[in-house]
């Protein structure tokens, strides 16, 4: 007990002698595989302190159907303690006055030292602390089967142009090429990659943070709708609906050849016990290898009735940023630590790559804030994009250039 207080002290959780064990409700949408191993990590690390952790999972990635009941609760007086929102959605949170102050655990844990500017400033709401950062996913990967592309013949693509005839020799050859889940958040993830393969890092800003209509109805944007389309000839008729892990699942059985999606995907390839380079390939999406799209995770805590719960919830807060979770948490959530001065030799090559893409995109251009994953817009402006997008891609009529001239209206509509 002693040497608990004594770690918690060093850790600058607030669990000091006398302290009162509390209740923390805690609100999140990792189900998966890979996804429930990492939150277990957490879980296991504040009951260690004494506190009780209770579990509020809301199925659904992408998060769209876990801030649906988040709200609701919210609504009706009685939110979680904490909660997995992240991105502009904080601040959204934030202005509402529904956030707890964390600026004693940040001060006492040197958050401003720790982390990069980039991500410190997504957890701040008027310059107070009212999240914890827990990793850094990448969105811009390609998770790839080298066996089914071997027996197809082809090589792991690096440009769009590849990448299209990679998909026609798998599809000649039989095999699905693209695993995909056709769901609103999906298309969005796959669509934003192929906007910075096509435009690249600037222009991806100027449609995605600056919402610039002259951007949102260029040339780059039809192309880029356009190569979007593309990949519906290569999905399965199992697509609609699925959800992401399971087109996961296609990729390691080898029922496709690839998946694009965020490094959570390598949590997948983790938890089935798989080793990249070797049993799986993860490659950035093609065209976006000086590209880095961030998807910061965090969890913002609520303001609590009770003293013990606010305990908790700051014990929780104080840990997050140890080596021992960021190492644990990533190595199974399939993200990189938001510390950048963290050791990385317990990590994959992926990850290794992912730290270096991170820091070079930070000093050099191209680190970019994914807008499928909330990073870069309002969550109306978001679902405005979401909307069109979708329709697009599963649309036998409309055409890139009237996609474009809708999304362009619709985001005009939602700011
Ligand atoms: C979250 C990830 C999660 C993924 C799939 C993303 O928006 O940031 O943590 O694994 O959705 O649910």
């Amino acid at each position: 007990m002693f040497k608990k207080t004594l770690m918690a002290m060093a850790m600058g959780g607030t669990l000091a002698a006398g302290a009162q064990a509390g209740e923390i409700e805690v609100m999140h949408w990792w189900t998966s595989g890979g996804e429930a191993r990492a939150i277990s990590v957490l879980k296991e690390m504040v009951e260690d302190e004494g506190h009780t952790w209770i579990d509020f999972a809301v199925a659904g990635g992408g998060g769209e159907n876990a801030y649906t009941v988040l709200r609701s609760r919210a609504v009706s007086g009685n939110p979680p303690a904490a909660a997995q929102i992240k991105g502009l959605e904080i601040q959204e949170w934030g202005d509402l006055g529904f956030l707890a102050n964390l600026d004693d655990v940040a001060d006492a844990n040197n958050w401003d030292a720790q982390l990069p500017t980039v991500v410190a400033d997504f957890m701040k709401h008027d310059g107070e602390y009212v999240a914890t950062p827990v990793n850094v996913h990448r969105v811009n990967w390609m998770w790839a089967n080298p066996a089914v592309f071997e027996s197809a013949g082809v090589e792991i693509p690096t440009t769009m142009d590849e990448l299209w005839e990679a998909a026609d020799a798998l599809k000649a050859a039989g095999v699905t090429p693209i695993a995909h889940g056709g769901q609103a958040w999906q298309d969005a993830t796959t669509f934003e990659s192929i906007v910075l393969a096509v435009g690249g890092a600037d222009f991806f800003e100027d449609v995605f943070v600056e919402h610039d209509q002259d951007a949102l109805q260029s040339d780059t944007m039809i192309e880029s709708l356009e190569q979007f389309k593309r990949v519906s000839n290569y999905i399965d008729q199992g697509a609609p609906g699925r959800d992401w892990n399971v087109a996961t699942g296609m990729v390691i059985r080898g029922e496709a050849a690839m998946q694009f999606m965020g490094d959570w995907a390598k949590g997948e390839f983790t938890a089935a016990g798989l080793e990249p380079g070797s049993d799986y390939i993860c490659a950035p999406f093609p065209g976006t290898e000086d590209a880095f799209t961030f998807n910061i995770d965090s969890l913002a805590m609520f303001k609590q009735p009770n003293a013990s719960s606010t305990e908790a919830q700051m014990a929780m807060a104080g840990l997050v940023l140890s080596d021992e979770f960021q190492q644990t948490f990533n190595l199974n959530k399939g993200s990189i630590p938001v510390r950048t001065d963290m050791d990385m030799s317990a990590f994959d090559s992926c990850a290794v790559e992912a730290m270096d893409t991170f820091k070079s995109t930070a000093a050099n251009g191209g680190l970019v804030p994914s807008m499928a994953h909330g990073m870069s817009t309002t969550s109306s402006v978001q679902g405005a994009i979401y909307d069109t997008v979708t329709e697009f891609f599963n649309s036998r009529s409309m055409t890139a250039e009237q996609a474009a001239t809708q999304m362009a209206r619709a985001i005009r509509a939602a700011q």
